[in-house]
């Protein structure tokens, strides 16, 4: 095993409160000094100099795409991109091909990623209803037996409030929790992108914000009723994360993500009719922006995930009606969310590493998201005030499907250590 001492970093660890110039030695995986002017010895000297370190991001939800959709991504390619974005840990959503419903699909994945994988921590997400149907559980106890960490019908809602209930009651009794996908495919109807000025503008059939808020709101009281808790995905909308506010206010056990993209982009980017702007829930309006960048200051939203859903160039560049929803995610959440959180003023770059690491790890149950002596050296070296111009060309995942294409932007990951083991590193 290497041995490294990370020199002159500013290391960042909100949860143990340090923020300060220290040097860190990792031995045999772990954190083994943090200090001043501790010695190499025969460790090789990383200069940290300029740089922060930090626990490594923590993706509540992403989409790995494998099994059976390799051709948007593949759980090696996934998890090479998710070292690149700075992520030790991943969450990877069950709508694959066939779905994680069952303990074999679990277990694929976890093999696969524990073989073939760059390293990143992968914890399967399962799904709450059979092939995503809505109709009938799937094998929830199984699953979990065999590894999921969570369970999702994500890409597609529970219209079944009953089947919500139930899940809820069997999530608590195998010790996972339930992520909703909130969305109301009757108020969404034919729409494709937020409705609004632009989609009147654009002629586009509009999905209204109700659409979401609706099933938020039903997540919400069914989580209430039962005394269970309910993580919401990626809000999008200022009413969204109001009902959160109230919510956690009264005492519910909600917790919510929002994502990169609807805190740094808009509807407005819709304009071109680009398919590269097309997801879903769909981009909204600055006022939405604003209230969940707000959300994510005042501690109504809990984390910052990627909802990474890449997807494949013929799937995107086609009519905006017809273009698949989604966005290669890893690769530009650090940048994006620096530069519209910390460089704005809104919060310190500590409260940043709290939405992207120390929080998920929390809300997960899982290692990681902090820096004490004797934690895995699970861990990102980052330069947060380096320009970055978004290169899609250049993604390591497959899915080069992107809005931020081309913009300009401040953060790059440096390096990404998971076990006290460099599985990321850029190039000179
Ligand atoms: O934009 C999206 N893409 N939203 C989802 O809910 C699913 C995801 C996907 O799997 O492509
Ligand atoms: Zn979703
Ligand atoms: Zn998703």
């Amino acid at each position: 095993m290497e041995k490294y001492l990370i020199r002159g970093g500013r290391v960042i660890d909100p949860a143990n409160g340090i923020d300060a110039v220290k040097d860190l030695l990792i031995v045999d995986g772990k954190i083994a000094d943090i200090g001043e002017n501790l010695t190499a010895g025969d460790a090789e000297a990383i200069d940290a100099s300029g740089k922060v370190v930090a626990p490594g991001f923590i993706d509540m939800h992403c989409h790995l795409r494998d099994p059976g959709l390799e051709y948007k991504e593949d759980i090696i390619s996934g998890t090479r991109a998710a070292a690149r974005g700075g992520f030790t840990g991943v969450c990877c959503m069950p709508n694959t091909k066939p779905v994680n419903d069952c303990a074999a699909v679990t277990r694929y994945i976890l093999e696969k990623a524990e073989t073939k994988g760059s390293g990143v921590h992968v914890y399967p997400v399962g799904a709450i209803s059979k092939g995503l149907e809505g109709k009938e559980m799937a094998e929830i106890g199984r699953m979990k037996e065999a590894g999921i960490i969570a369970i999702s019908d994500d890409g597609k809602p529970v219209s079944n409030s009953n089947l919500l209930r139930l899940a809820m009651q069997y999530a608590d009794h195998f010790g996972v929790f339930i992520m909703s996908h909130s969305e109301d495919k009757n108020l969404v109807g034919d729409g494709v992108m937020n409705e609004g000025f632009m989609s009147t503008k654009l002629g586009l059939p509009g999905i209204t914000r109700a659409a979401e808020e609706v099933m938020i709101a039903r997540d919400i009281l069914v989580a209430e009723a039962e005394g269970k808790r309910i993580h919401i995905c990626h809000i999008s909308t200022k009413g969204g994360v109001q009902l959160v506010r109230e919510a956690k206010a009264r005492g519910v056990r909600v917790t919510a993500e929002t994502t990169p993209h609807y805190i740094g982009a808009t509807d407005e980017w819709c304009a071109d009719y680009d398919g590269n702007t097309r997801v879903n829930p769909p981009l909204r309006e600055e006022s939405d922006r604003l209230a969940c960048i707000a959300g994510l200051v005042d501690g109504t939203l809990d984390a910052i995930a990627t909802d990474h859903a890449p997807h494949h160039e013929d799937e995107k560049k086609v009519e905006f009606h017809l273009a698949a929803s989604g966005f290669s995610g890893f690769e530009t959440a650090f940048c994006i969310s620096n530069t519209e959180l910390v460089r704005s003023g809104a919060m310190s770059l500590s409260d940043l590493v709290k939405l992207m690491s120390a929080n998920p790890a929390r809300l997960l149950g899982v290692p990681g998201g902090k820096l004490g002596v004797g934690d895995a050296a699970d861990l990102v070296v980052l330069d947060p005030d380096r320009k970055v111009v978004v290169d899609a060309k250049k993604f390591v995942s497959k899915g080069k499907n992107t809005p931020f294409d081309g913009r300009t932007y401040y953060g790059a990951v440096c390096i990404t250590m998971v076990g006290g083991r460099v599985i990321d590193r850029e190039q000179a």
